[in-house]
């Protein structure tokens, strides 16, 4: 029964939190834009900054900016904040459910360190909380007010965390937590930062004192942040899917250019929304750095073997790696405590079944150590170069 109540919290969580995220993301980009291609508006009102029109569902907007507020306050204001602070809270319960509570498969590889689900659990929690606070505390000393040097400092910061998770974590454990840190740190800014500074400016104004300007500009560094970070922080959560990404040697590496690559695409927009041309240059050096991530993803597996392959192996010795050390899980009644059903519906347990997934085998067990998850079944690095040759075989039946 609890399998059944986690395994539905994990599929309702994950349903609220990509559309939580959807939401989020998808009214931040539309305030971008409309921000930057707004177009100066001369004569009253006063305070206005400019004007766009739109055409959407079958109607025309006009939709004019304030700069600082209007003279007199609207009854009705909408606030956008519950986008943001649904997908934090949907997606810290999926954290919980999927890794927190899974630690043994999906946070912990004890050949990167052996700790408990308690230490696991806990270290990636409090990692967060400490992370979130040395970036405030870097946004708010002197360096904040300098925006080049904070983003490079700013960078180096996440390489050197997701460098270090990769040291205590395993693979997808590391780059989930990168990604969880990340969107922390962007609904913090909302929480924070942006919308705290809105309640001031607002209730400055309706007590008839002049807000201090300052609030806004803090307001909209952090929003810059934010807009740099979406790109990034989405392929870090998608990361889980693609074991090339997250279980290969150079995994913090592939981290750090994808943080290079989103802020140039969303530099690309940003130049053309503000009618500043387009920046093709921009599609090059995103280009390369897929280019360069995907060369990175065939280094293989950190601890992976070395040197030729051995000689190609009878299929019979490969059932038995997979016996031994797939089966317990990928098979029509799997004996691994807390696995009811064959993950994914992948069941390894017949001969055929076998030669017929070999690519994924591949996949998942060769060219990445994703699996077994946190190497639980212990498999080694002479049973991974045996699979191995026989992959490069072909993947023959005999
Ligand atoms: C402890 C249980 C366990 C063991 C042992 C295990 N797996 Fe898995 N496997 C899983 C789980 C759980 C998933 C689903 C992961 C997810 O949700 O992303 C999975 C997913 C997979 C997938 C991905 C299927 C897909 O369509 O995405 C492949 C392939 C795979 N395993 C192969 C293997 C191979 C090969 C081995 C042995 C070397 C192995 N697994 C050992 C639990 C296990």
């Amino acid at each position: 029964m609890e399998l059944v109540l986690t395994e539905w919290a994990s599929a309702l969580l994950r349903w609220l939190h990509v559309v939580a995220a959807m939401a989020w993301i998808g009214s931040s980009f539309y305030f971008i834009h409309l921000d930057l291609s707004l177009k100066p508006r001369p004569g009253p009102p006063d305070g206005v900054k400019g004007e766009a029109w739109q055409v959407h569902g079958g109607g025309f907007y006009q939709i004019v900016k304030y700069l600082v507020a209007p003279a007199r306050m609207p009854d009705e204001l909408t606030w956008f904040k519950w986008e943001s602070y649904a997908t934090w809270l949907s997606g810290f319960g999926l954290l919980v459910v999927v890794y927190y509570l899974n630690a043994d498969l999906f946070l912990i590889d004890r050949a990167v360190l052996d700790l408990t689900v308690p230490q696991a659990a806990g270290l990636a929690f409090v990692t967060l909380l400490v992370a979130w606070l040395a970036y405030e505390g870097l946004c708010r000393c002197p360096l904040g007010r300098h925006e080049t040097a904070l983003a490079l400092v700013g960078f180096v910061f996440l390489v050197a965390l997701t460098w270090g998770f990769t040291q205590v974590f395993s693979g997808r454990g590391a780059l989930t937590q990168i990604g969880a840190l990340i969107g922390t740190i962007m609904v913090a800014n909302v929480f924070v930062i942006i919308i705290p500074n809105q309640r001031k400016t607002v209730a400055a104004l309706v007590e008839g004192r002049t807000p201090d300007p300052r609030w806004g500009e803090l307001g909209k560094q952090r929003s810059i942040h934010n807009n740099y970070l979406t790109l990034p922080v989405v392929f870090l959560m998608l990361s889980n899917h693609y074991p090339l990404v997250f279980a290969t040697r150079w995994n913090w590496l592939i981290v750090a250019i994808v943080l290079l690559i989103g802020p140039v695409i969303r530099h690309f927009y940003n130049t053309r929304h503000a009618g500043k041309g387009d920046p093709w240059w921009t599609w090059a050096v995103a280009a390369a750095g897929v280019a360069a991530i995907v060369w990175l993803s065939m280094a293989g597996p950190r601890d992976g073997a070395t040197g030729a392959l051995p000689a190609p192996p009878r299929f019979a010795e490969v059932g038995e790696v997979i016996g031994s050390r797939c089966t317990m899980c990928h098979a029509r009644q799997p004996v691994w405590a807390g696995i009811a059903a064959a993950p994914k519906d992948l069941r390894l347990d017949e001969p055929e079944l076998i030669r017929r997934h070999a690519r994924l085998i591949d996949l998942q067990a060769v060219r990445t150590h994703a699996m077994p998850p946190g190497n639980v079944t212990e498999m080694t690095t002479q049973e991974r170069a045996l699979l191995a040759a026989w992959l490069a075989a072909g993947a023959p039946g005999e």
